[in-house]
């Protein structure tokens, strides 16, 4: 499993947690986000993991390497024209049916959520540079197939869930021909 922008490794501990005999990677943009992310690994008791410095816009992975990535609150952060280039190397360093997890704040759907968004309009910082994204549309154009879609509330705060596949290549022959 690979997860980009592992933060203070939260998610990261429940990766290994879930898959500890198998191969984990994660990365961030940040040592100190990758040090309190290490020390809470160290704590987990597995030792099958990697967790390196990296940047989601070029991942230094060979094209199929893993079968799941998650990526949690980072296209919230991104300007809207990197998605493409972003979720192009997620599809690359996927194997054929890998499965992509994304978690990101999305735009409001009620009135009572719209505070969020004022927030973000008087001062970015205060919500530490986020602002609501709808992600559907750049992974299906990306490629990925059997896109889900969730919309969960945290104290109103709105968060999207998706999961996607990276098609087989035997398909897109099939498709393609
Ligand atoms: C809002 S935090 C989310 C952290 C974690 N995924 C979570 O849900 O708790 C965003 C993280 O993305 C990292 N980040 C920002 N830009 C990045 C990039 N281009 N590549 C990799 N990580 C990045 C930041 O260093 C930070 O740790």
């Amino acid at each position: 499993m690979l997860e980009v922008a592992v933060g203070t490794g939260l998610a990261f501990a429940q990766i290994l947690a879930a898959n500890p005999h198998g191969r984990n990677d994660g990365i961030d943009l940040t040592q100190e986000m990758l040090l309190r992310a290490r020390r809470r690994a160290e704590r987990s008791g597995v030792h099958t993991y990697r967790l390196e410095l990296g940047d989601a816009h070029k991942l230094d992975y060979p094209a199929h390497t893993f079968d799941v990535l998650l990526n949690n609150y980072l296209f919230d952060l991104l300007p809207e024209e990197d998605f493409p280039a972003v979720l192009g190397e997620f599809m690359r360093v996927l194997r054929p049916g890998g499965r992509l997890v994304i978690a990101n704040m999305t735009r409001a759907a009620h009135w009572y959520e719209r505070g969020w968004e004022l927030l973000y309009r008087l001062n970015p910082a205060w919500l530490g540079g986020c602002r609501g994204v709808s992600l559907r549309p750049y992974l299906e154009s990306a490629g990925f197939q059997d896109v889900t879609h969730e919309l969960i509330r945290q104290l109103t705060f709105p968060t999207e869930i998706l999961s996607a596949v990276k098609p087989h290549e035997l398909r897109h022959e099939i498709t393609e021909g």
